[in-house]
């Protein structure tokens, strides 16, 4: 790749070889659909999604049936079949200030429904406040549906107290769903030990799949009504979806070249261990921190969490982000995003919603040199900024 790829939390643009000649063999060698027909490259193609489900569940921890993971064509998706799925009227949702437009938006369209929706506010920590969350979670009388979660917040890199705030929802009875779009791949998961009812993940991030995958897993016993229908390659004669998972869940072709470089890139992460690569990179995220922190008019927003993922969101006085990112961009090839990252609230908890900031994210193929480039890139234009500018000072 020309330049340095600094942008991991919007998609790992470097993924392994073996990623990319899994699309390739699938697409020359197999090419069927997955669940149609019973010819045998149709048998190929559903014994490709079968060990994806099955590799996706060992990762997140999940005991029993790999039908319980169910496809989609990214994180976003599966949320909105989540969330529109498991509401009925009458219900209320509860999510918090670090959530991406993939929950805020799907819950202000059923809240333009009638649905109830309670967010709770967050800290430039990171932190959660208990006390806020569990009166969030008892409403007015009207315990909430769903409580909603980060795992991972993309615009401060840290992680939220999971396990925590499931105990706290489901003492009020509530469903716990978590987006981990940011985390899969990057922080180890385990959804029974985390208490974790329905998970959305995407493929292009930290699992190293292609774009354009994803899906849901959903807790045996929980059942998500299904938002689309159409056909799902078995039990044609009723009008209604199956009840069985993943078909239930699953209209129409599925993306088998997708989902045959997802399972690559879950086979790839498997061997190496998330344990490992998130070692690596928080160690990746920590040098940056401390170069960038040493560079006067550089204001670092979001927290270091160690336990979190490799990202770091900061401002440099006197130039605006969407500036910053580009002068990156062509001056030095350091590729990052500026912007509010489709997550305004959060934002907002690290006070910088009217301005943006950029993000600097680091994935698997990140170097220490990468780091040191990109820090020394940030130097130069500060610099530059503090010379042509002087009333940029601090
Ligand atoms: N949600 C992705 C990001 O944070 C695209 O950049």
């Amino acid at each position: 790749m020309d330049g340095i790829y600094l942008d991991y939390a919007a998609t790992s643009a470097l993924r392994p070889d073996a990623v990319t000649e899994a699309v390739v063999r699938y697409l020359r060698e197999v090419g069927a659909t997955p669940g149609r027909s019973g010819h045998h490259l149709a048998l190929e193609a559903g014994r490709i999604a079968l060990r994806c489900r099955a590799a996706l569940a060992r990762t997140f921890g999940a005991e029993g049936d790999p039908g319980r993971v169910a496809f989609f064509p990214n994180a976003t998706y599966a949320l909105n079949a989540a969330l529109h799925g498991l509401v009925r009227p009458g219900d209320r949702v509860v999510r918090t200030a670090f959530d991406h437009n993939a929950v805020r938006r799907p819950v202000a369209v059923l809240a333009a429904r009638g649905i109830g929706e309670t967010v709770i506010g967050g800290g430039a920590d990171g932190s959660v406040d208990f006390a806020e969350l569990d009166d969030a979670l008892a409403g007015d009388g009207r315990p909430a549906r769903v409580l909603a979660i980060p795992h991972a917040s993309n615009v401060l890199g840290s992680v939220l107290p999971v396990a925590e705030m499931a105990r706290r929802a489901h003492a009020h009875g509530s469903i716990v769903l978590v987006d981990a779009a940011q985390s899969a791949g990057h922080v180890p998961i385990d959804v029974m030990e985390m208490g974790i009812d329905v998970l959305a993940f995407t493929g292009h991030k930290g699992l190293l799949g292609p774009q354009g995958t994803g899906g849901l897993w959903v807790r045996e016993g929980m059942e998500i009504d299904p938002v689309w229908a159409g056909g799902t390659g078995g039990d044609s004669m009723p009008a209604g979806m199956p009840d069985a998972m993943p078909d239930r869940l699953e209209p129409g072709t599925l993306n088998g070249p997708g989902i045959a470089g997802l399972l690559a890139g879950v086979e790839w992460l498997a061997e190496r261990g998330i344990a490992a690569v998130h070692a690596r990179e928080t160690a990746l995220k920590a040098r940056l921190r401390e170069r960038l922190a040493s560079i006067e008019g550089v204001r670092i927003l979001s927290p270091a969490a160690p336990d979190g993922v490799g990202i770091v969101t900061l401002t440099v006085d006197g130039i605006p982000a969407n500036r910053l990112a580009h002068r990156l961009d062509r001056e030095h090839g350091v590729m990052t995003r500026a912007g509010l990252h489709c997550a305004p609230e959060a934002h907002a908890v690290l006070g910088c919603a009217e301005t943006g900031a950029v993000r600097f994210s680091v994935g698997w193929a990140t170097t220490e040199a990468e780091v040191d480039a990109a820090a020394g890139a940030v130097a130069s234009i500060a610099e530059d900024i503090r010379e042509t500018s002087p009333g940029a000072r601090g």
